[in-house]
């Protein structure tokens, strides 16, 4: 695709972990698509057929869309082609009080204007504070354009984009019939199945599964805590709780609940909320204090000050590159004002220059603290080291041995 103005749909902030996968499917369908990124670096790491990310598949969609010249892709938004779907992928946090940006929006939004022809379907992609899409509406209005606004969240779990855009129903909204009936047409293609909703309600939506996740996790991190102080196995206990009993059966294990969506979203929801809603605000300080919880086991059992620690997983998440808001880095913080030292590794993340290799942490380290659940570590040697793994990944229990009686 030479012309970049000819493209079927621009996805802006498209060199993203939402835009990217997304570009890559629809070019995989077969719709020629631009990516209008400011992130130059990242762009031509996509152009050489490179992914900057991991995402399960993307690779071989990457080649395809090159190969077929189907993929454009630019940092100059007056090369934004004039007509069809125009989605906006970029980020949307909250401030350092917990507010959502609004400005981060707004600022965005403002450099596209002079680019948005009323031609466009403008299809919102990131998570969005509650009014958000109305809001917008409005203020393209007065802006004097005619544009159509849909809200269609992302909802795929971090590194499973294109496999789960494939998989999972599309929640459709938009500010008018003409913008629904527009993005149903652009979303068909690649989903399943949609389920239409008022623009409030989609907002809702997004934010409600982001921070019911997040409150699950904080129930088992909340439970391991009490368990753990009072003296109890918590795997023992939770393999009780749902070893063949179906009401308790998706209760998660405990872990570090982090990454760049659950805590954010959840707090958007509270500044929504007035900041009354307390089950979220729960929530962020129990996920938030099991690292702290940690820190003060290791010290009640070690002397902190003279030990070596080493940390073994920096990502968010495990098998994933990305250390975007990964508590990793809040234990590292935590641990540089106690412990002698801290060393650290990870088999996947790349831009954290301070990591060392895997071998020369467990080796130095007086102490292991298993931070994120990577395969990797699964029969990892830790040559007789003290390792606090709350996940149970490299400490393994075994629940079997407390099953008596025949099945
Ligand atoms: N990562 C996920 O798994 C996930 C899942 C569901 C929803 N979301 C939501 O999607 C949104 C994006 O998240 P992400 O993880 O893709 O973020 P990201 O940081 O990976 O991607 C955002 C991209 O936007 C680009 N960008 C920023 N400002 C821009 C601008 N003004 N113009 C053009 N490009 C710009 C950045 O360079 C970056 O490439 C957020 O609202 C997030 O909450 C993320």
């Amino acid at each position: 695709m030479t012309d970049k103005k000819n493209a079927d749909v621009c996805i802006v902030g498209g060199a993203g972990h939402v835009g990217l996968p997304m570009a890559l499917s629809f070019a995989n369908a077969g719709s020629r698509v631009q990516i209008y990124d400011i992130n130059e670096k990242t762009l031509a790491t996509i152009a050489s057929g490179t992914m900057p990310f991991v995402d399960d598949g993307a690779e071989a969609y990457l080649r395809h869309a090159l190969d077929n010249d189907l993929l454009t892709l630019t940092a100059d938004p007056a090369d934004i082609t004039p007509t069809g779907a125009l989605v906006i992928t970029i980020g949307t946090p909250v401030d350092e009080f917990l507010n959502p940006s609004h400005s981060a929006v707004k600022s965005s939004i403002d450099a596209l204007i002079p680019h948005i022809t009323d031609a466009h379907l403008i299809v919102l992609r990131s998570t969005l504070y509650p009014g958000t899409t109305e809001w917008l509406h409005r203020y393209l209005q007065e802006c004097g354009k005619k544009t159509r606004i849909s809200f269609c969240p992302e909802r795929s779990v971090q590194g499973r984009a294109i496999k789960e855009l494939s998989e999972l129903p599309q929640i459709i909204s938009g500010t008018s019939d003409a913008a629904v009936a527009e993005a149903m047409t652009f979303f068909a293609p690649v989903v399943p199945e949609m389920i239409e909703m008022a623009p409030l309600e989609a907002e809702f939506v997004k934010l409600f599964d982001n921070s019911y996740r997040y409150i699950e996790f904080a129930i088992a991190n909340q439970f391991y805590m009490l368990a753990d102080q009072a003296g109890a196995d918590y795997s023992k206990i939770h393999f009780g709780m749902t070893h063949r009993y179906e009401r308790a059966k998706h209760m998660p294990r405990p872990g570090y609940t982090a990454g760049p969506c659950l805590f954010k979203d959840t707090m958007q929801i509270a500044a929504f909320a007035r900041n009354q809603f307390s089950l979220g605000h729960s929530a962020m300080l129990v996920n938030e204090g099991l690292v702290l919880y940690m820190i003060e086991k290791i010290a009640a059992e070690h002397d902190l000050a003279n030990i070596t620690v080493g940390l073994l997983g920096m990502a968010f998440k495990a098998n994933s590159d990305d250390m975007r808001a990964s508590l990793s880095y809040k234990m590292k913080k935590h641990l540089m004002m106690r412990a002698k030292a801290v060393l650290t590794s990870d088999p996947y993340v790349q831009e954290d220059p301070n990591l060392l290799p895997l071998d020369e942490v467990v080796e130095k380290s007086d102490v292991l603290i298993l931070c994120t659940p990577h395969a990797d570590y699964r029969d990892l040697d830790v040559k007789g080291k003290p390792v606090f793994d709350v996940w149970n990944h490299v400490v393994r229990p075994t629940p079997t041995e407390v099953i008596k009686g025949s099945a």
